[in-house]
């Protein structure tokens, strides 16, 4: 992996579904960085979780069980077998479909509210993104994880239009899919991931505010990577970088 002391870090944050991973996807391949989706690490401990009994049947999660793993689930980033697209790896196991369930999806901010996951997390994180060159999309990139990055965006859309956006996503996949119910588990995790004690979802006041609801992705890409070079000017350590 190639790192660069004169690349910035760029965090992006955002509510669920409102297209913080294509965004991040788009920009580390034109600007050759690395892309840390750090939602599939949350969702990468709820699948470990779930595996392993410790959220149970009536989805109960044992904080004491989590908190004596939690430093034994490893996390890696990687390729798919079948296909070379981006994968996530859970102790050795493509996880990678499996974390994109909407039974996931009904766990992960619980997950993503205990102390013990976070901080695991947080520190993984800024091991991943300590040389710069990286772009990263989560909750609190922006305000805990890098509060020093070079370039901070705050992505929003309506709520109407994420339920939307999220069931074409899963639709593609499973016929069985209804959206009455996306609609309902991104308004619960949107109430969990804004309200929780530790790192809840909050714009930094340096952000940059992009609201998606009527860009398309090349619309927002542009946007985003104007507001990348305007960053770079803004700091001549990394102006030399920024000839894209
Ligand atoms: O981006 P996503 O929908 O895949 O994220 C899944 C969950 O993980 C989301 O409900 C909130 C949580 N999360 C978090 O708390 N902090 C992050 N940096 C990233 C995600």
């Amino acid at each position: 992996m190639e790192h660069s002391q004169n690349k910035i870090t760029i965090a992006i944050d955002g509510y669920s579904s409102c297209g913080k991973s294509t965004l991040a996807k788009a920009l580390s391949k034109h600007l050759n960085y690395i892309f840390i989706d750090t939602g599939a690490m949350y969702r990468g401990v709820t699948y470990f979780a779930l595996k392993n009994g410790i959220i149970d049947s009536e989805g109960k999660i044992n904080q004491e069980q989590l908190e004596n793993e939690i430093e034994h689930i490893e996390l890696n980033f990687g390729e798919q077998e079948a296909n070379g697209s981006r994968a996530l790896f859970v102790n050795g196991v493509d996880a990678s479909e499996a974390i994109r369930s909407l039974e996931i999806s009904n766990y992960v901010s619980e997950i993503a509210a205990i102390e013990c996951v976070r901080t695991q997390l947080v520190k993984q994180q800024q091991v991943l993104g300590e040389n710069g060159g990286v772009v990263l999309d989560g909750r609190d990139i922006g305000t805990v994880v890098f509060p020093n990055a070079g370039l901070k965006l705050f992505i929003t859309a309506s709520p109407e239009i994420r339920a939307q956006r999220r069931y074409n996503e899963l639709k593609a996949k499973d016929s069985n899919v209804d959206l009455e119910a996306i609609r309902a588990n991104l308004k619960h995790r949107d109430l969990i991931d804004t309200t929780r004690k530790i790192g809840p979802l909050v714009q930094a006041t340096d952000a940059i505010v992009i609201d998606n609801s009527d860009l398309n992705q090349e619309e927002q890409f542009e946007l985003a990577l104007s507001y990348f070079y305007k960053a770079c000017q803004q700091n001549s350590n990394i102006a030399s970088d920024c000839n894209y």
